[in-house]
């Protein structure tokens, strides 16, 4: 049921059955919409994922003189200008909502556009850092302001040719690392960029693919500036990190059986399986390909009792915009789960350990905030609550499985974020809930 446009009632009870193939993946659509657009010539994007993230890098490249129109079927049709060929916009804002893949990688494309250009976003990604991205843009030339040397809106304007750096990163993140790759195709000599955990490989997998020579050893990336791309047909898998909602929701409400079609199960993004696995999950791979550079499998998850289980650093890169729902899964474990290393999470769309561990504790879990993770104690019962999403669809998306599991009716406040990365979360919740 509605409450008003932006108030969702959840009513507990039913178990999860029957078959989803989860939304595009929101990573791979931004970086099929930036590669297109920097090819010279016409490139499809099949199952582009239209939502307000991935429309904020469309709409972006539209203003930089890049047509992408819809086809009949659905697909994104993109007319890319080349490297050098995007256009000074008529004014120089980008407005990137609450992308932060959006302005982190499109800043690395403006730092090799001989104009200005102003960055900015909502409310959220304001209060996101970009020194990460801002010192090496700076180190590689271009001129960039922030607010308070860290913070959107960015006025940037870029050189050409760039300078290529070694950079290393100190966190593991793999718009910091696309971004500078994507600044490196304008640099004279060869960008390296170095990380202390790998992140996410798409980048790198989908240039190679446009044709772009670059060498991947485990953490470091390195490529030659001037490379063109090649235009291409991209194929976008469903996103893991949607599909995460439903596969914790099966695995907590009795009698639920799913099949979750189509989920990219590229090692770098994979962590929450191997959690899953070791909390005691049975999750059968189904039917396992490759396509487009990207492995592929349907996923069948049924009911099963969880046990604790702990968890750092070393895996954060594959899992990190899973760790809500996982906190969630941790509530119904048996036993003490520990999640450290996630320090990063404080810098997302909200401030994910503060907002989980309260709404979790809410509903009647027993989460104790750390400074880098969460301590969760479970099993325990929830019960409905009134929650607040704090305008981040991860935080709706897990307050809503975890209202399927409580006792009594949970509202979540600000539920229409689930449109940034799932415009389709309440009614597939419903079209998949069967009372048992
Ligand atoms: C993303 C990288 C990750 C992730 C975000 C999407 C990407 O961010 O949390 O949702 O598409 O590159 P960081 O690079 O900040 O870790």
């Amino acid at each position: 049921m509605t409450l008003s446009t932006s108030s969702r009632v959840v009513v507990p009870g039913g178990a999860l059955r029957g078959e989803l193939r989860p939304p595009p993946d929101k990573s791979i659509t931004h970086r099929a919409v930036f590669l297109s657009s920097l090819s010279q010539g016409t490139s499809r994007i099949v199952h582009p994922l239209k939502a307000d993230d991935c429309e904020r890098s469309a709409e972006a490249f539209r203003t930089l003189g890049v047509s992408i129109e819809t086809n009949p079927e659905g697909d994104w049709i993109v007319v890319g200008r080349g490297l050098y060929g995007l256009r000074e916009p008529a004014s120089d804002l980008i407005y990137c909502g609450n992308s932060g893949t959006t302005l982190r990688l499109i800043a690395g494309v403006l730092s090799g556009q001989p104009f200005s250009s102003k960055l900015m976003g909502d409310k959220s990604l304001s209060g996101r850092p970009m020194d990460r991205i801002v010192k090496p843009l700076q180190k590689m030339g271009a001129e960039i302001r922030a607010r308070k040397g860290s913070f959107a809106p960015l006025h940037l304007h870029g050189r050409r040719p760039l300078q290529a750096i070694e950079w290393i990163s100190p966190v593991p993140s793999a718009q910091v690392k696309s971004c500078l790759l994507l600044a490196g195709l304008y640099a004279e000599g060869t960008t390296i960029v170095e990380e202390p955990l790998r992140s996410r490989d798409h980048t790198e997998r989908m240039l190679a693919a446009a044709g772009v020579r670059l060498t991947v050893e485990e953490r470091r990336v390195s490529l030659q500036g001037g490379q063109s791309l090649k235009p291409q047909d991209w194929v976008v898998p469903s996103d893991i990190s949607s599909a995460a909602f439903f596969i914790v929701g099966a695995l907590l409400a009795p009698g639920s059986e799913l099949m979750l079609r189509n989920v990219n199960t590229n090692p770098t993004r994979d962590g929450i399986l191997e959690i899953l696995e070791k909390m005691g999950a049975s999750i059968q791979h189904e039917r396992s390909l490759v396509s487009g550079g990207e492995p592929i499998t349907d996923l069948l998850v049924r009911h099963r009792g969880l046990k604790a289980v702990v968890f750092g650093a070393e895996i954060m890169p594959r899992l990190v915009d899973e760790v809500p729902i996982l906190a969630l899964a941790a509530t119904q474990a048996e036993g003490t789960t520990e999640i450290r290393g996630a320090e990063e999470l404080r810098l997302k769309e909200s401030d994910r350990l503060t907002h989980v561990a309260q709404g979790l504790n809410k509903m009647g879990a027993h989460v104790e905030e750390l400074p880098d993770g969460l301590r969760i104690t479970g099993p325990t019962p929830l019960r409905g609550a009134v929650l607040d999403s704090a305008g981040d669809h991860r935080l709706a998306m897990t307050f809503a499985i975890a209202g399927l599991i409580a006792r009594g009716e949970t509202e979540i406040d600000n539920a229409d974020c689930v449109d940034i990365s799932f415009p389709t979360f309440w009614q597939d919740l419903e079209r998949l809930r069967v009372q048992s």
